[in-house]
């Protein structure tokens, strides 16, 4: 992806103080987008992310707000587009996991899953939504009216036992993505999901620290390496740039493939 390909455009990334979220933040930054860098916990790492795309030329924002609360999430809106005039590109990538066998989920671990997964994806692509809508193409920045991507999951589409409420907030991220895509294209609105495989963050750090770990771990990739942030920020700039004009509704599995059924390579 060349440099300048999103220049003039903003972006908001949502949980872009960590992991893929800042991987995505800092790649959109060195496309050319002013970048809000949204965070919930650590203002300083979220500072630090919008001190490096600074030092790389662009502009970025930190702005603190929890996905899952309609309030803040519009007020996030609200401040962005009072300081960059209107939004482009939205990420939603903040995600969380409260792993239990299934027997022992409390309804807490069950509701808070979701209320990050799956309503902060909605409140925050509806906001989106209402702006792209509400400004129209500006042909100069892009040919659509605006790009949404969700950061969903291989767990969009494979079963995950001791992470039911993972599953199932990604499994409905999908279908969101497509309702969302299919109600929006028509105001030129394309809306997209990325489904990271295993991606090295602070997520999933018991996957991958240690070596036997890692060992169990790349049984599943057919690829055989673990995926890093920047493999899903290239595919998040592809997105969000005009050379993917045409794609609206698809989920773009970053996995090494995972999602390829690799027990079958010898079984079946
Ligand atoms: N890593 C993987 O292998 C993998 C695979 C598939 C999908 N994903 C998805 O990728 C996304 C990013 O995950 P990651 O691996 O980068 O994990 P991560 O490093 O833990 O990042 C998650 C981010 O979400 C933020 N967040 C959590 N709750 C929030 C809330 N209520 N409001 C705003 N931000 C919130 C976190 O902020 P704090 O740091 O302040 O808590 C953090 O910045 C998630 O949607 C995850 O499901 C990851």
């Amino acid at each position: 992806m060349s440099k300048g390909e999103l220049t003039g455009q903003r972006a908001l990334v949502t949980g872009a103080n960590s992991g893929i979220g800042k991987g995505v933040a800092l790649a959109l930054g060195k496309a050319g987008a002013k970048v809000v860098v949204n965070y919930i916990s650590s203002e300083e790492d979220a500072n630090a992310v919008v001190e490096e795309i600074k030092a790389n030329g662009s502009d970025a924002l930190a702005i603190r707000a929890d996905v899952s609360q309609e309030d803040q999430v519009q007020a996030m809106f609200r401040q962005m587009i009072d300081a960059w005039g209107s939004i482009d590109i939205l990420v939603a990538n903040a995600g969380v996991q409260r792993d239990a066998d299934f027997t022992e989920m409390t309804l807490k671990q069950w509701q808070f899953v979701i209320d990050v997964n799956l309503t902060g994806q909605f409140l925050c692509a509806r906001e989106a939504a209402r702006e792209f809508v509400r400004r129209g193409i500006v042909p100069e920045l892009s040919c659509s009216a605006g790009k949404i991507i969700c950061m969903s999951s291989v767990h969009e589409v494979i079963p995950w036992a001791g992470h039911v409420n993972y599953a199932a907030s990604k499994g409905g991220v999908n279908l969101m993505m497509q309702s969302i895509a299919q109600e929006m294209a028509e105001k030129k609105i394309r809306v997209n999901s990325i489904s990271p495989g295993a991606i090295a963050t602070p997520i999933n750090t018991d996957a991958w620290e240690t070596p036997q770990a890692r060992e169990e771990l790349l049984k599943l990739i057919p690829y055989h390496r673990v995926g890093l942030p920047e493999d899903i920020a290239k595919a998040a700039v592809w997105l969000a740039s005009d050379a993917s004009d045409y794609i609206t509704g698809t989920s773009l599995f970053v996995d090494g493939g995972m999602t390829l059924y690799p027990g079958f390579r010898e079984g079946g």
